[in-house]
This record gives structure tokens, C-alpha cells and sequence, in this order.
């Protein structure tokens, strides 16, 4: 998704810029672009190639400054195109704007709701626009608003502002000044005192600016920094639309860097895939035993407190949530509700103050979720917890406790490692829950602590299923439908399948619970329909076995992930490919495996670009 990188110095600061970009690559953009302030003027180069294709042009155009800033773009409204990559230029109003030099250059992160309307004023004020964005209305905006001092201008035109943004800006008459204004849409602040001390950088995420310093301070909701050399201003908007200065602590943030080795293998899904036991016993270190505290300090107070769980989340988080339900419920015996976050905040809903609001986030800046955890909170639920991959980022900032799974950087968008740790996460959440409703023996602490702890060895085993799971991928990869099935817990693993089937191999793909297919999606099956199944011998594998007879009796073929001992056995039209062991109640975190190793052979054998799928972005920071 669209990034930001910027900065002033009295340094060169353009590699500066260039490397940030490249940091913030593996979210997923379709066009980027570098401006700075030059020779008294604005000069900027744009592109919808690669960020390396942008840093040739930059140096064949011999682009060089101390002030600048930089964008990736993730097309929300205009296509993909050179005229619509950040930055955006303002040429001043008026019949003499056409030909106008830029005076104000600007990034912007986010979506502007009334676009429209502040388009059709700055038109009517002789404002010429060169791109679709709702981005480029801020650009003039502020050049409308400008009166010599930049910062103003940016705090009187966040005020006309719906919608939400990060953005940056300078200006041509200030050749030493860039401000950054944030509601909505992360920005931090990098203070620049291993740049010699005068340099200062503004970013959307401390990633970003690995490298380059790692003091950093988190801006907040209604902030506008003032970025000057060897020092910097902060204020924030009162509800009455005028602004105070605010102090605003820097931290000390290890941000990794996103430009991680590949080693042996081919695409940065297929490792974090491979990264997955590693992944795991991370997450578990530490936990000795199960108690509340592992959320936090507050977490026994809290959990004492509550009554129910709300779980609000997106994509592979909202799945996991969704398999979580199974375990807050059957084990902790707390009534547990799943909801996809961009639907929760926009339904008429019945509060309940004693809900624990539990956010799942890879990220932590998906905008969906902070904005439903935001108004969950509105509606008077104010016990928040997070199970994140993120320490630094919004959402652990904005919940009350955290459990921070440490699945390390995930770059590839198709998400793998940071599903099975957060579901590793969910377990223990579910566990502690237990514990605190007095649910829970130390007996069966004991037992499921010992399953966690072996789940990095059972996780090799299942890896090792790869060679059977590419035989399969040369059939997936001829077909354009596939539907996957599953019940109880291991629906929530089905949907997982599908979900990294389409979006990266591009194969129409969808689950069902088994029990349903009579109700409807059996209508498609046919011998051109390829069914995978996931089939742990568990309470409904009978059940799930007379779902199977009812495909192939339509002659549907299906693939079948089973338990060693489910008696399903191999035939025509029936593929088996056997599971190393049973796995209990951990069984989802097993079982999604080899569905990410499906799609991920199926997208091989397709040619797609498996890291950076199409028209999909690592990180949602938009609605
Ligand atoms: O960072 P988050 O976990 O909040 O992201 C939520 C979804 O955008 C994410 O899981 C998405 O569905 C993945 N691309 C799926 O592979």
C-alpha cells in the first residue's frame, strides 16, 4: 500500500529517499516518484515501473537535494499512471497557471472523502488539475492556503480535510522545511542525530527509515510536525480546529529491514511457508506456563472482568479469529462473536462493556481494524486487547494489552507465518481465558502446553509433504475453479486455502463448510471441479465422509488432506494425501500448511508473481 518517505539535511538526501522506498516495496505499490527542492524550484521524477527504474532516472537526471520527499502509490481512485504517481505539484491559480512552476509539492496516504467538493472550489479559483487522485486537491489546497508559512497553511487545510491521510509537503519558497500532518493514516518522525544531528525525516512507517536512525517518534491522531534542520515543532488540532503544541516522546525503535535474504528459495512466501517452525517456538518463548499476564499487566483484572470476546479483523486474521472462536468457546466456555472489521463500525450493533475486543492484525495498521477497534471503543467497550506482528505499531499502541507474535517480517502479501502464530496466539489467549473462569486443570494445562511446545516438530513433518503437494499444483494450475471444504474448526482452514488460492494463483477458488454443499454449491461440481478437503479425524469425519460421497457421486474430483488413521483411502477420482499425525484442537495450525503450499506451487506453475500479487497491497492503510 502507498508509502511515504522524507527529509531535510543539509546532506544529499535522495539516496536516503530512494532506500526508504525500496524498504517499503514489499507492501505492494503501482507507481512511485521523488520530488525536491532544487535550485530554487521544484523537481520531481515519477514512475510506474519498480522503485529501481525511478532511482536510474533520478540519477540520469542528476536529482540532488537536502529537501525532499518520496511516495509509493497504491492506485485508489485514478489508474496507475506517471500522472497520477505522488508527488503532486500545485501551479498556483489563475489564468497564468498553466504554465506556473510547482510552488507546494505533496505525498498523501489515505483516501479524501470529499475530493469532489474541494476539487470544484479549487477549480472554480482557477486551479488547474493534472491526475484523478482525491491526493492532488490537498496539494492545491494548501497553495490556495498559503501565505508564506507552510505550516500553517498545512494545519488550516487539514481542518477542510474528511476522509484520512498521512501526507507531506514542502515548498518552494522554504528551502529548508517539510511538513507532515497525519489523521487516519500512520507517520512517524525519524530525528536525525546519527545524520550529524541537523537532518530530520518523516515516514509512514519506522521501516522505512532503518538505517538512517532509529529515534523515533509515533505521530498522533490530528498532528502536524514541522520538520526543519536540527529541529522540529509538533502540534495537534483541538476539536475546535485550532492547534496546541504537543510534546511527543522518541523512541527507540529496531526496525527491521524489509530487504531480507531470499536464501535457497524462490519467493519470500515460500520462505516465511519454511520459516513457519521458527516461527512458532519464537512465539512460544518465554511461556513457561499459562497465565494472563502473558497479554499483559492489567490482563487478570481485565479478564476477571469480562463476560464475552469480540473479535474484529480482516482477511487471514479475520480467519483466525474465526478459528479461535472454536477454542474460546469450547475450551474457555466464553461466548465468542467474529466480526470482518470494515463491516462492524457500519452495523447497528449491541454493545456490551464487559466484551473483551480482540483485534488481530499481521500489520497493526490495517485501517479497517484500528477504525473498528476505535468504535468499538466509542460504543463504550473499552477492554482491548491485540494479537499482533508488530510491536511498534498502531494497534499495540491503541489497545490495553498485547500478545506480539513474533513471526519476524512478512513480506510476501499472501500471508502464511503470521496466520499459524496467531493462531499459536489465539490458543493461549484461549487457555488463559480458561484459567481465569476457572476452566482450565493444571492437568490440561500441562497437555495442551506440551502440544504447543511440539508444534514446531510437527510443523517440519507436514513441510515435508512439499514434493506431493507440487504433483497436485500441475493439476490446480490447468483448472480456473476449485472449491474447498471443511467443518468445525477446520472451516475457518478451508476459507484460508481459498483465499491464498485466488490471490495469488488468480483460480476462482471457495469454502464452504462440507455440510452445506447439499445446499447449493453442489450444483457445480462436476469432473472440471477439483475439491480439496480437509480431513482430520475428528468428531465429523464420518459426517465429512458422506459430504465426499456426494461429490464424487457427481464426479467430482477431490484431493483430501487426511489424518493417518481416517480410513480415506485413495481411488479414482480420489487423491489422499496423508497428514503425519493427529494434531487435537492445534490440528488448523497444521492443516493450513499444505494449503499454502497449493496455492503457493499452483501460482509457480501459473507464472504469476507470486510476492506481490496483483492489485493487492501488503498493508491496507486505506478504508
Ligand atoms: O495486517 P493484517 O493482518 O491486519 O491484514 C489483514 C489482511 O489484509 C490480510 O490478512 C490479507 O487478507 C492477506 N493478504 C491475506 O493473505
Amino acid at each position: 500500500m502507498c508509502g511515504i518517505v522524507g527529509a531535510v539535511s543539509t546532506r544529499n538526501i535522495v539516496p536516503v529517499l530512494v532506500e526508504g522506498l525500496k524498504r517499503l516495496e514489499y507492501r505492494g505499490y503501482d507507481s512511485c516518484g521523488i520530488a525536491v527542492h532544487q535550485a530554487g524550484a521544484l523537481r520531481r521524477a515519477r514512475s510506474t515501473s519498480r522503485v529501481a527504474e525511478l532511482e536510474a532516472q533520478v540519477q540520469c537526471d542528476d536529482i540532488e537535494a537536502g529537501t525532499g520527499i518520496a511516495h509509493t502509490r497504491w492506485a485508489t481512485h485514478g489508474a496507475p499512471a506517471v500522472h497520477n504517481a505522488h508527488p503532486h505539484f500545485s501551479h498556483g491559480a489563475g489564468a497564468a497557471a498553466a504554465s506556473a512552476p510547482g510552488r507546494i509539492a505533496l505525498v498523501h496516504n489515505g483516501i479524501i472523502e470529499n475530493h469532489d467538493e474541494l476539487r470544484a472550489e479549487l477549480q472554480a479559483r482557477g486551479y488547474r488539475f493534472d491526475s484523478q487522485t482525491d491526493s492532488e486537491v490537498i496539494a492545491h489546497l494548501v497553495d490556495h492556503l498559503y501565505d508564506g508559512d507552510l505550516l500553517t497553511a498545512v494545519q488550516q487545510a487539514t481542518t477542510r480535510l474528511r476522509g484520512a491521510y498521512a501526507i507531506a509537503a514542502f515548498c518552494r519558497d522554504e528551502p529548508h522545511r517539510v511538513v507532515g500532518a497525519r489523521a487516519g493514516s500512520p507517520l512517524v518522525l525519524g530525528l536525525g542525530a546519527q545524520w550529524g544531528g541537523e537532518a530530520n525525516f518523516i515516514a509512514s512507517d519506522a521501516m522505512a527509515l532503518a538505517g538512517v536512525t532509529d529515534q523515533i517518534v509515533y505521530l498522533e491522531e490530528g498532528d502536524v510536525v514541522d520538520l526543519q534542520l536540527g529541529k522540529y515543532w509538533i502540534s495537534t488540532r483541538s476539536p475546535d480546529g485550532t492547534h496546541r503544541a504537543v510534546q511527543r516522546e522518541a523512541r527507540t525503535v529496531h526496525a527491521h529491514s524489509g530487504a531480507a535474504e531470499l536464501g535457497p528459495y524462490r519467493h519470500y512466501m515460500q520462505k516465511e511457508i519454511f520459516e513457519q517452525p521458527r516461527a512458532i517456538a519464537d512465539t512460544l518463548e518465554g511461556v513457561e506456563g499459562i497465565s494472563p499476564e502473558l497479554f499483559g499487566d492489567a490482563a487478570y483484572r481485565i479478564f476477571k472482568d469480562v463476560d464475552s470476546v469480540l473479535i474484529l479483523a480482516c482477511g487471514t486474521s479475520y480467519y483466525a479469529g474465526l478459528t479461535a472462536k472454536h477454542w474460546l468457546e469450547g475450551i474457555a466456555r466464553i461466548p465468542t462473536s467474529v466480526e470482518v472489521a470494515s463491516e462492524y463500525r457500519y452495523r447497528d450493533s449491541v454493545p456490551n462493556p464487559r466484551t473483551l475486543v480482540v483485534t488481530i492484525t499481521q500489520s497493526g495498521e490495517t485501517a479497517d481494524t484500528l477504525s473498528a477497534l476505535k468504535h468499538a471503543r466509542a460504543l463504550g467497550m473499552t477492554h482491548s486487547l491485540t494479537v499482533c506482528n508488530v510491536a511498534t505499531s498502531a494497534m499495540v499502541r491503541e489497545c490495553k494489552l498485547a500478545y506480539i507474535t513474533h513471526a519476524g517480517v512478512e513480506i510476501g502479501v499472501a500471508s502464511t507465518k503470521a496466520f499459524t502464530t496467531q493462531l499459536a496466539a489465539l490458543f493461549m489467549l484461549a487457555l488463559a481465558l480458561a484459567q481465569v473462569r476457572g476452566h482450565l486443570s493444571d492437568a490440561k494445562e500441562a497437555e495442551h502446553l506440551k502440544a504447543l511446545r511440539h508444534l514446531p516438530a510437527a510443523l517440519q513433518a507436514v513441510l515435508a509433504l512439499e514434493p506431493q503437494v507440487i504433483a497436485w499444483s500441475e493439476v490446480f494450475a490447468r483448472k480456473e475453479n476449485a472449491l474447498f471444504l471443511g467443518r468445525g474448526v477446520h472451516y475457518p482452514v478451508a476459507l484460508e486455502g481459498a483465499l491464498k488460492l485466488k490471490e495469488i494463483s488468480y483460480i476462482h477458488a471457495e469454502a464452504y463448510p462440507a455440510g452445506e454443499l447439499k445446499h447449493g454449491p453442489l450444483a457445480l461440481v462436476t469432473s472440471e471441479m477439483p475439491v480439496v478437503t480437509v480431513a482430520p479425524n475428528d468428531a465429523l469425519l464420518e459426517k465429512l465422509k458422506s459430504n465426499l460421497q456426494e461429490v464424487r457421486a457427481r464426479g467430482g474430483e477431490l484431493f483430501v488432506f487426511a489424518d493417518a488413521d481416517s480410513r480415506i483411502e485413495p481411488g479414482p477420482g480420489v487423491h489422499v494425501i496423508r497428514m503425519p499425525e493427529h494434531y487435537g484442537a492445534l490440528s488448523p495450525i497444521l492443516h493450513v500448511v499444505p494449503l499454502q503450499l497449493l496455492a503457493y506451487h499452483t501460482a509457480c506453475a501459473r507464472g504469476t508473481d507470486v510476492d506481490k500479487p496483483r492489485n493487492l497491497a501488503k498493508s491496507v492503510t486505506v478504508e
